[in-house]
């Protein structure tokens, strides 16, 4: 555990032992601060000043301090303002930290922005055509496609596929075992994408192998703290050439299923694989973009939804009395069909609460297409916009008690609280897609799991993770737990 100072000395200190993430430092602890910037403004980009921000050094700005812990970076940020602009290099930056403004870039003139150059350029060419990163009139139509297959009717069917392998995920452990939280739920998450979107029976041969190969290797590629994601790929490292031939696997393997199902009414689709290839002749996707479309669910819905529960599972290892109650409701809601799963309050509360502390996609990017004005300020097309979830989530104008995980605080809503202070899962047109089947597995895989088992934080895991500003929110540490069966 890092200490809680958010002095750059004590910062440098952290950078090789993962970061603390820290919302209240002192200086940044302003009452009522929304910077509404000069008034007079109005829209006119012309009018409107730059955001205020740090200077940085000559030729990188305020990078160096960025590496040196992101989360501590962030902290000095909120202490200018809302909207925050800082320089890394040739890249401009501005921050927002008020969700009204947040909205207003996700939702109320999404069309203004688009996906950030620091996501767009992933380094996978299986991504840029999938659903995650294209745009316009391309994403549009794509979205619609793809819809279908995330009715809460279509994906409730999914309940039993997901209880079942958690239920297996419990067998494989022994009384007394030492579980590697992120390890264990990984293989969880991907075994149940296996099933339900590509179909394919995970218990036999080397489909599921070729998929989960295909899906580490993109991911390794894609993680921005990587230093493979920054070499061409024909760069002969030994990452290139894995995933040279884990995605050449992948093709070949998810063409062999293409041809299989061509034909196939997307009416029966029950999964993304069989929805795809059979949509009617206007909409009919080529092999390539039915591979892209593919690739992309995985690598936005696996290692997300396996952050989720290993936070959430550590959590309420650290928190017996929550573990206990959520036991008792699993327990006493029978059979989990996907009916129950709804019943379960607490378990939904948890949830809640695991995102809010721990949100997975921990911050999100845009870049304004023309010259925009946000809360007062100027921000010129091409800007990295940054939007920091895990701030908008823990900042004391809008959570009591914002560090600690408390599940009772979703029993009422608070009304003060602005609308997007609160978004695991995005907001606006481009939101989660695959939301309510994250929600449902989370759920679905505490219930079954807490019934069963209870866990102890091994003594050298037992206090709050430390972090790593990957993709995702990456624990520094593994997350290790002790499992008692019950
Ligand atoms: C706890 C688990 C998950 C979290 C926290 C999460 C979070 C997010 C967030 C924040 C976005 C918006 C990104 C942005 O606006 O830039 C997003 C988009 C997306 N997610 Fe998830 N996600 C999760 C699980 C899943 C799952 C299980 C799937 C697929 C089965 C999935 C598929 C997608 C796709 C395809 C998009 C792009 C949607 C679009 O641009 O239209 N996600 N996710």
């Amino acid at each position: 555990m890092n200490g809680s100072t958010a002095s750059e000395g004590a910062a440098a200190d952290e950078q090789s032992h993962g970061h603390a993430r820290r919302s209240h430092d002192p200086d940044a602890a302003i009452a009522d601060r929304r910077t509404e910037g000069p008034a007079a403004a109005g829209s006119d980009p012309e009018r409107a000043p730059l955001p205020p921000g740090p200077d940085g050094v000559p030729v990188l700005g305020t990078l160096p301090r960025f590496v040196r812990d992101p989360f501590a970076f962030y902290d000095r940020l909120f202490a200018y303002g809302d909207v925050v602009s800082y320089d890394f290099g040739l890249w401009n930056n501005v921050t927002l930290f008020h969700p009204d403004d947040v909205q207003r870039v996700l939702v109320d003139d999404a069309d203004r922005f688009r996906k950030s150059h620091v996501q767009r350029r992933s380094g996978v060419d299986f991504l840029e055509n999938g659903l995650l990163l294209t745009e316009g009139e391309e994403w549009r139509e794509q979205r619609t496609q793809l819809q279908p297959l995330f009715y809460r009717e279509k994906i409730e069917t999914f309940a039993g596929a997901m209880v079942e392998e958690a239920r297996e995920l419990v067998d494989s452990w022994d009384d007394g075992e030492v579980v590697d939280l992120v390890d264990a739920y990984s293989t969880l998450a991907m075994r149940v994408l296996g099933r339900t979107l590509f179909g394919v029976d995970v218990h036999d041969g080397d489909g599921y192998e070729v998929i989960r190969r295909a899906a580490t290797s993109v991911q390794e590629r894609a993680d921005a703290g990587s230093v493979t994601a920054f070499l061409p790929d024909w760069v002969p490292t030994p990452a290139n050439r894995r995933f040279a031939r884990d995605t050449d696997a992948f093709r070949e393997y998810v063409d062999r299923l293409v041809r299989e199902r061509r034909g196939s009414d997307p009416a029966d689709a029950d999964d993304l694989l069989t929805l795809l290839v059979g949509l009617g002749e206007g909409d009919a996707l080529s092999d390539e973009a039915v591979r892209d479309q593919l690739m992309t669910f995985l690598f936005a819905g696996h290692e997300t939804t396996s952050l989720a529960l290993s936070y959430a599972t550590h959590a309420l290892a650290r928190r017996p009395d929550i573990a206990d109650d959520l036991r008792a409701e699993a327990a006493a809601a029978g059979d989990l069909d996907a009916a129950a799963i709804r019943s379960l309050d607490l378990t939904d509360r948890v949830v809640s609460e695991s995102l809010r502390t721990y949100p997975p996609a921990y911050v999100l990017f845009r870049e304004p297409t023309e010259d925009v004005v946000v809360g007062g300020y100027r921000i010129p097309a091409g800007t990295n916009i940054s939007l920091p979830i895990w701030r908008l989530h823990t900042d004391p104008r809008w959570w009591d008690d914002p560090e600690s995980f408390d599940p009772s605080r979703w029993l009422d809503e608070d009304p003060d609280r602005p609308e997007h202070a609160y978004l695991p899962f995005g907001a606006g047109p481009r939101h989660c897609i695959g939301m309510r089947f994250a929600s449902l597995e989370l759920r679905a895989t505490l219930a079954t799991v807490f019934r069963e088992i209870a866990f102890d934080p091994v003594p050298a895991d037992a206090g709050e993770p430390s972090f790593e500003a990957a993709a995702t929110l990456q624990p520094s540490e593994p997350l290790r737990v002790r499992v008692s069966k019950r």
